[in-house]
């Protein structure tokens, strides 16, 4: 693991903007996995900063998203499509066909799931997945306990993640308490792995990350088992490191 130790949030995404525009211009059609979440937006504002200034384009780029409630539709403003929709796919003019987010109202979820894990195979695999991490160690919606073998799959979401994640909802009723999320497995098949990481709230699970026992009680440690992983991460989230 390559731990980049930065200052602040702002320098954070800059770090994240400049692996982004790096695998994009170096590869023929690269394919991004990427996350949603407080932690990714400043990556996803620059992007569009630069594609409204015309300096990058974007069209030969594929997108395949790491997670969505289950029971939101897309125009949900809860959902993970409407976060994407209005902060990337939607200012970045990317086609449908470009982007891919779970479908939360699948009739069909064993179906969906494995729909989804043949689209990421068709389009040759992640080439660079963007992570953040939940205060519980939870990597897309992976929460802990599960199967670092698991594929893209249903899962039911744990207290801990229902608090933290009812701020993004008018009333914690509304809070959904299944999503369908990428597999550990199918994260660990990405070629390459950005975790970021900010704010003190999150030292602790990022001292797990790194220095803790790899063990599916913290799906985040899988990530030492990868080849090529890159932590950027403020001073404030590597204040407990050794
Ligand atoms: P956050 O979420 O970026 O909003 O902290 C990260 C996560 O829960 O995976």
């Amino acid at each position: 693991m390559q731990i980049i130790s930065v200052n602040d949030y702002d320098e954070l995404s800059k770090k994240a903007y400049d692996s982004f525009v790096k695998t994009m211009n170096s590869l023929e059609n690269p394919v991004f996995g990427l996350s949603t979440g407080s932690t990714p937006k400043g990556l996803y504002e620059l992007l569009v900063q630069d594609y409204i200034q015309k300096n990058q384009t974007f069209h030969h780029i594929q997108t395949f998203n790491l997670d969505e409630y289950v029971g939101l539709a897309k125009e949900h403003e809860g959902s993970y499509y409407y976060y994407m929709y209005e902060r990337f796919f939607k200012p970045l003019e990317l086609t449908e066909e470009q982007t891919n987010v779970p479908n939360g109202l699948a009739k069909d979820f064993t179906g969906e799931c494995e729909k989804y894990e043949q689209k990421i195979q068709n389009a040759g695999g992640i080439d660079l997945q963007f992570l953040g991490i939940g205060v519980n160690g939870h990597i897309g919606f992976n929460e802990p306990g599960t199967p670092f073998a698991s594929r893209t799959h249903v899962v039911e979401l744990t207290e801990s993640t229902m608090e933290v994640n009812s701020r993004f909802f008018e009333t914690k009723t509304e809070m959904p308490n299944k999503a369908i999320t990428m597999g550990i497995e199918s994260i660990m098949d990405s070629k390459e792995i950005i975790l970021l990481v900010n704010g003190e709230h999150k030292a602790e699970a990022l001292k797990q990350t790194v220095e803790g026992k790899v063990d599916e009680k913290f799906p985040a440690s899988v990530l030492q088992n990868h080849p090529n992983v890159t932590i950027i991460a403020d001073q404030p989230a590597l204040s407990k490191l050794n």
